[in-house]
């Protein structure tokens, strides 16, 4: 099914082709912004039934480098992405592009903080600095989270069916919020708010840009509050750990765990034959091949040309720039043997993996993820070995 999904989206990514290079170079503005609307709802369809990465993968292939994709003219080599990137610079509510993160409705404090503008980016991003991410934070070991989380570990085997994967996504919830905030929510809200969340979230990302009559219907924007942020907001979670909490941690190191999985299978990786310092090289290595957070974005200030397919785009004041980071990530330029794990990288080669982002934006979590990662694969590797799990492909 995969793969005729994949063959008749590459052709579609052909067809589309002609025309968004139309779009981008035509005087005639209108008649660029309707193409652009009709073929990013196509490439919405498409990264909804292929997946984000795949679909930008199959773009880059197409168009051989630089590639249209939604509302954004994507780069992706690995030296303009890791320059651009460190600009400080205004974000979009996009991923890819494309409107799929519905915006305001999924944070509890009612806007993403990646794309606060000044003076407010810079207030709230020193805000979690200081209640969040500080200096005992970056300090972290494996032993820390471990030993601390072990309650929370435990609860997670005994129950029957612990590689479920909201399950999983649960638990990943419940430690974020524990370590962060030194509060343990328990098990059943931590699976009620992560169901609820899960739920809403892609009803919100399908739905409220194309037809928010559909959310309107379901009520969808009042249950994520009911249902998924206020449980944790009553019981005295802080809502900046409920939004580092679902939508950056649980999304993120939730597909993550079930790639690493997969991926040890795929690699023929045997996981017990790792040490700590492997493994952890395995999770850095699994999130440059399949970055969690698919894209990063820049609207642009000042005109600039990108070229695309052999084209010249000239970009104006207000264009997206994205880049997607699995392109870059697998640049041969940047990375000897860019498709394969390897564990014998150098230190500076593991640093240069752009999942994480680099500069003003750069996630502040980028050693924590991997941490509770690996504490995941390990807890559940002792009960039920990670070669028998298989998630095949499935993110949610
Ligand atoms: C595999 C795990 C993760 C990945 C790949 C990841 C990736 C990213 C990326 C790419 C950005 C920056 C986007 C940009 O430049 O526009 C980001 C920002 C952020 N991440 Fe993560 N993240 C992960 C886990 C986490 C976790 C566990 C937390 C919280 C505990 C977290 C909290 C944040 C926050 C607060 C920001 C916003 C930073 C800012 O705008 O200044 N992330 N993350």
């Amino acid at each position: 099914m995969k793969l005729i999904i994949l063959g008749m989206s590459k052709g579609l990514i052909y067809l589309l082709k002609p025309m968004k290079l139309f779009a981008y170079t035509t005087k005639f503005q209108f008649l660029r912004r309707l193409i652009i609307q009709f073929t990013a709802f196509i490439d919405f369809i498409l990264s909804f039934l292929y997946g984000q990465n795949e679909v930008m993968e199959a773009h880059e292939k197409v168009y051989k480098g630089n590639f249209i994709f939604g509302h954004g003219v994507m780069k992706t080599d690995y030296d303009s992405t890791f320059d651009e990137i460190q600009k400080p610079s205004m974000r979009t509510n996009h991923f890819m592009g494309i409107p799929v993160v519905s915006g305001n409705e999924v944070f509890v404090v009612n806007s993403p903080l990646i794309s606060l503008g000044e003076p407010f980016r810079t207030v709230a991003r020193n805000h979690i600095n200081e209640t969040l991410f500080n200096e005992d934070f970056y300090k972290l070991t494996y032993d820390d989270v471990n030993g601390k989380c072990a309650r929370i570990l435990d609860e997670w085997l005994a129950d029957d069916n612990p590689e479920n994967i909201t399950k999983m996504r649960s638990v990943s919830t419940r430690m974020v919020i524990y370590m962060l905030q030194n509060m343990d929510v328990g098990k059943a809200i931590s699976e009620k708010v992560t169901a609820a969340y899960l739920k809403h979230f892609i009803q919100l990302s399908l739905f409220k840009n194309y037809l928010p009559i559909a959310t309107g219907l379901m009520g969808t924007e009042k249950k994520i509050k009911k249902d998924a942020f206020y449980p944790l907001i009553k019981m005295g979670v802080l809502p900046s750990v409920v939004d580092a909490t679902l939508f950056a941690a649980m999304f993120s190191i939730g597909t993550l765990f079930a790639k690493c999985v997969d991926y040890l299978r795929e690699h023929g990786i045997e996981y017990n034959s790792l040490n700590l310092e492997e493994k952890m090289k395995f999770v850095t290595e699994v999130v440059r091949l399949y970055p969690t957070v698919t894209t990063t974005h820049r609207i642009l200030e000042a005109p600039e040309t990108v070229t695309v397919a052999g084209k010249t785009l000239n970009l104006t004041e207000g264009d997206e720039i994205v880049y997607p980071f699995v392109c870059a990530n697998k640049d041969k330029a940047a990375f000897e043997c860019p498709h394969k794990i390897k564990l014998d990288r150098s230190e500076q080669d593991y640093d240069k993996v752009l999942s994480w982002s680099k500069g003003a934006h750069a996630c502040p979590a980028k050693k924590f993820s991997v941490l509770v990662t690996v504490v995941m694969l390990d807890a559940l590797n002792s009960k039920t070995p990670l070669s028998t799990v298989d998630y095949k492909g499935k993110i949610l």
